[in-house]
């Protein structure tokens, strides 16, 4: 039976506490600490320790452990196999985040639509609308409306019993914030609903062996409710971007315990739903051709995938009392360091001017490889110099001014090339010994630190 206790949790980030706090130790937010009543039991602690089914398990041998060969399922849509690790573990809960309107439902919508055609049942269980609107979505995106089941619900222990009978092999939750565990007294959305319906849904899903997709809303700081508490629950968590305007949308994995980290798709919203971008580099260059005060191009790679992007900052003289520091896709804190650098080391006049940063096309990099294109840029929006539009740029810098080499080199200068760059920058160390593959398709400059950066901004930069 389940023994109510009383607990303290952080609405912001989910952090249980002893007792209230006037600050959260976790996220550092002050009065979000509340009281709550908490329907963890003996059981529940079980389950937080792993779906191994902890009651019944036995010590073992490492090697004597039988493993199951899981076969993964084609979703038919490639960009999203990528961010799933190469398909979709049967058995396994997926969380995906995003902005209201971004694209969720429909996305899942195309891909239980592509799903059904493998023989897979599948339920919809929908908190937010009507079946007729998914109907109306359905035949917009011309997915077959005929094999997918739809349930509209917000009880969990329903959703349950229904699941148990129906018996789906792809389950959908849309959206988990509307969705309630009728023991728990607070209301849905909260953290403890969330969190106790998440965790109902999960431990279905496991003994079930059915894969699942729940639908999250993101708050505004970036965070999906309670994303602390959820993240140990699910397998993977996903999010859905895009820049407001554009059509693009890029599904980013945050964790996946079938997958790499920071693994990408990029998708278009059109009028009949998400299509893929397959080569993707293109739509993150801004379509501005001509070489301008500011910009840079790098190479990132995060995921499998490398991409050229283009990185964009405006210096300006400030009169203000305090310079303003705006960063849009990249850190703040390494945008402070870098201009420490290079007020020492270029006698840039910082200190006296606002800075706006921004990656273009929406998307948000935290590799540190932005280190040598962002310095470019910086130098260029500052002294008025614009850099080719067919060279690029990445490495990372240490707080000594030294040029370090980032993963993935080689493929780096590979993407570089496909894309027709005449002149890459690089750290000394991923510059390629042997001349072999790209003699000749492209110059590559290798550097050892901020003073061989500044000069090679200043051979390859031009004054109008
Ligand atoms: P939706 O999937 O409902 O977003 P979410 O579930 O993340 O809240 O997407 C809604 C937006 O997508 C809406 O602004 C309309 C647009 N859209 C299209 O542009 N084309 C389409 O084919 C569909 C179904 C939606
Ligand atoms: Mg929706």
């Amino acid at each position: 039976m389940a023994k109510p206790k009383k607990s303290y949790i952080c609405t912001e980030c989910g952090y249980k506490a002893s007792k209230i706090l006037g600050k959260c130790p976790e996220c550092g937010e002050f009065q979000t600490i509340v009281e709550i009543e908490d329907s963890e039991t003996e059981d529940s602690v079980n389950f937080h320790q792993g779906y191994a089914g902890a009651s019944n398990a036995k010590i073992t041998r490492l090697s004597e452990v039988e493993t199951k060969e899981f076969k993964r399922i084609d979703t038919d849509l490639s960009e999203l196999n990528r961010v799933l690790g190469g398909g979709l573990v049967p058995g396994s809960v997926i969380l995906i985040g995003g902005d209201p309107g971004i694209g969720k439902s429909t996305i899942l919508l195309q891909v239980v639509g592509n799903l059904t055609k493998k023989n897979l049942k599948v339920l919809y269980i929908s908190g937010e609308e009507s079946s007729s609107q998914i109907k109306l979505r359905g035949e917009r995106l011309s997915v077959n409306t005929h094999d997918i089941f739809i349930y509209c619900s917000t009880n969990i222990k329903e959703i349950i019993e229904q699941c148990s009978e129906f018996k789906p092999d792809i389950l959908i939750v849309d959206s988990i914030q509307t969705m309630y565990v009728p023991d728990v007294k607070s209301s849905p959305g909260s953290v403890s609903q969330v969190k106790e319906s998440t965790q109902e849904i999960a431990r279905f899903c496991k003994t079930r062996n059915v894969s699942c997709f729940v639908i999250g809303h993101i708050t505004k700081d970036g965070t999906i409710a309670g994303p602390k508490v959820l993240e140990h629950i699910v397998d993977a968590v996903f999010y859905f971007e895009g820049e407001q305007g554009s059509k693009y949308r890029m599904l980013r994995s945050n964790k996946n315990r079938f997958g790499e980290v920071n693994e990408m798709g990029v998708f278009a919203m059109t009028e009949t739903g998400l299509k893929e971008v397959k080569n993707p580099s293109a739509i993150f260059l801004s379509k501005y051709d001509k070489e301008v005060y500011g910009s840079s191009l790098m190479v990132t790679k995060e995921g499998s995938r490398p991409l050229i992007i283009e990185i964009q900052a405006l210096v300006s003289e400030s009169n203000a009392e305090h310079v303003r520091r705006v960063c849009i896709g990249l850190d703040k804190d390494r945008l402070s360091f870098l201009t420490a650098i290079l007020q020492k080391a270029a006698k840039s006049k910082f200190y006296a001017h606002d800075i706006y940063v921004s990656v273009v096309g929406g998307l948000k990099i935290s590799e540190t490889a932005t280190d040598v294109p962002l310095v470019m840029a910086l130098l260029s929006s500052e002294q008025e110099r614009s850099l080719p539009r067919d060279a690029c740029y990445f490495g990372e810098i240490g707080l000594t001014g030294e040029v370090r080499p980032v993963p993935n080199g080689e493929e780096r200068i590979k993407e570089a090339i496909k894309h027709g760059i005449k002149t890459i920058v690089v750290p000394k160390q991923n510059a390629p010994k042997k001349a072999d593959w790209w003699d000749g398709k492209i110059t590559i400059i290798p550097i050892i630190d901020v003073i061989e950066l500044i000069k090679t901004f200043n051979d390859l930069s031009k004054k109008k």
